[in-house]
């Protein structure tokens, strides 16, 4: 069975920990402080900007966040684009003037679970 991974958020320096294993505590501090535990996000009215949406070709599988890109500014940005399966991980971290898209190598055929993060409207998620 997929692990389900936990992201945690810290409300002081928004510093962001990703839990790999299902024995991650929950009581996490940063800057002296508990860290919040995202959920992602399920708010249809922001869905059209913000869901991974996945293209597979071969072993190369894309994702672009959201039907309509999402902005990549200094106020408002997706931070990183995340695929799961249950034999790996990889991540990509954007910057401002990227576009939101990111081309991963994932063997066809293989489920996995996308994670996108927006600095405003936090974490979505997609499988695929
Ligand atoms: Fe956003």
């Amino acid at each position: 069975m997929l692990y389900e991974p936990k992201f945690y958020k810290c409300g002081v320096c928004d510093a962001i920990l990703e839990s790999i294993t299902p024995h991650c505590c929950d009581d996490l501090t940063c800057c002296g402080k508990p860290m919040e535990l995202l959920k992602a996000n399920e708010l249809i009215a922001l869905e059209e900007k913000h869901l991974p949406i996945v293209k597979r070709e071969g072993n190369n599988l894309t994702v672009c966040v959201g039907r309509v890109l999402h902005p990549m500014s200094k106020e408002h940005s997706i931070q990183w684009i995340e695929v799961k399966s249950k034999y790996l991980e990889q991540r990509i971290t954007l910057k401002k003037g990227d576009d939101p898209i990111a081309t991963f190598e994932v063997p066809e055929n293989v489920p996995v679970t996308v994670y996108s993060y927006c600095n405003l409207h936090g974490l979505w998620k997609t499988m695929s």
